[in-house]
């Protein structure tokens, strides 16, 4: 069907395409012709375009979705992180186990081993309550944090009258400092503990082991002790001493919590290496307990509500505990 003289015409493919064969020349402007015909070459051309796409998609969109999420992330007054990290949804819980000694006279008078017998769990509930929050212009955000903490009753063994015989902690702390001085000094600490009335045993409730009891020890500690090595309380227990616990009995509320000392955390808002967005940057007033070890005043993480983003399994999230003085790194 290809007239003679005008070579156009032979490169017309024919209907008949079983026994027509086409020229090579001849396939390029086939193929918009008839596309049906070639409809896998079609599917793979525009396959490998998506895929280019895609992949430039996930080149040049990551930093925008990044963006978008690390906007979403960082703290202001209409992100859900922050709203999160204010009041946290979760109830945060302490279960507490006591080992108490049930044969008190013979273990003292050197008959017998200590029998101890675990009791617990006492769950003491916490409520995190963030005071006096202010955005700084510089990316920066300072807060105070106020901790109540509660027996939750029914989730503990017992009411927080439940009365433990355990090691009279102050002490067997005081009897341990002087174990290798000199003589002298060691009657004197012995016939000191004899004027307290101090015994190695002691019998308290949960309440007065967990939220403190006046000790004599611990107060003449704290007033003869040279200025940076005393206890700033009068008193001992377990959770003495996180400044910001205020004790709320589970019969009636003492007082409202007093915060603790104010805060400085990045807010993720401006252009921190991504590392260092969300993590505390020093406390304001007053700072870490004095006296302490240096990674006590390393403030190296969040308190554990928050963490950087664009963590994964391998990240290490360091988190601090005012409580324990010290700050923790452990894999997500
Ligand atoms: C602890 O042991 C004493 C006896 O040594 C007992 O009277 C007391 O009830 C025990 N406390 C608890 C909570 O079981
Ligand atoms: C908030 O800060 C002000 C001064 O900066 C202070 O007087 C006030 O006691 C703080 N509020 C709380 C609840 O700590
Ligand atoms: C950011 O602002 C706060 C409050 O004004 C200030 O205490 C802090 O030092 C500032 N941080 C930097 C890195 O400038
Ligand atoms: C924070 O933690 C990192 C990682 O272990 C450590 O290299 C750095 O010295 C720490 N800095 C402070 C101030 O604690
Ligand atoms: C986890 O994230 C770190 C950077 O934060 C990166 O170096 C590392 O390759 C990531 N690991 C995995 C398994 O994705």
């Amino acid at each position: 069907m290809a007239r003679d003289g005008r070579k156009g015409w032979e490169a017309v493919p024919t209907r008949d395409l079983g026994s027509y064969s086409e020229p090579p020349s001849a396939r390029r402007s086939g193929f918009a012709a008839c596309c049906c015909s070639c409809l896998p070459g079609c599917a793979l051309v525009s396959g490998l375009l998506f895929l280019v796409f895609g992949v430039l998609v996930v080149i040049y969109m990551q930093a925008h979705v990044d963006a978008y999420i690390n906007k979403l992330l960082a703290f202001s007054e209409d992100s859900p992180t922050y709203h999160a990290w204010k009041e946290p949804p979760v109830a945060i819980k302490t279960k507490l186990y006591f080992f108490n000694l049930t044969n008190k006279e013979e273990f003292l008078a050197g008959t017998a081993k200590p029998r101890l017998q675990e009791v617990g769990p006492y769950v003491l509930g916490e409520k995190w309550d963030r005071k006096n929050v202010t955005f700084h212009p510089n990316g920066t955000l300072s807060s105070q944090l106020a901790k109540t903490l509660y027996l939750i009753e029914e989730e503990s063994v017992g009411p927080e009258t439940d009365l433990i015989t355990t090691l009279n902690v102050p002490m067997i702390s005081a009897a341990a400092k002087v174990r290798y001085e000199k003589d002298t000094m060691r009657q004197t600490t012995s016939g000191l503990l004899e004027v307290l009335e101090e015994y190695p045993i002691i019998v308290r409730s949960v309440h007065e082991l967990v939220f403190g009891y006046p000790d004599p020890l611990v107060k003449l500690a704290k007033n003869v002790q040279p200025p940076g090595q005393s206890l700033p309380y009068e008193s001992f227990g377990y959770f003495v001493g996180s400044v910001s616990v205020v004790v709320v009995l589970s019969v009636s509320v003492l007082k409202t919590p007093s915060a603790g000392p104010p805060m400085l955390i990045n807010t993720g808002q401006s252009d921190f290496p991504q590392d260092r967005r969300h993590r505390a940057v020093r406390w304001l007033a007053a700072a870490a307990p004095s006296g302490t070890r240096a990674s006590a005043n390393m403030i190296n993480g969040s308190d554990g509500t928050v963490y950087p983003p664009g963590a994964n399994e391998s990240t290490i999230v360091y988190l601090f505990a005012r409580d324990i003085c010290t700050q923790h790194g452990a894999p997500l």
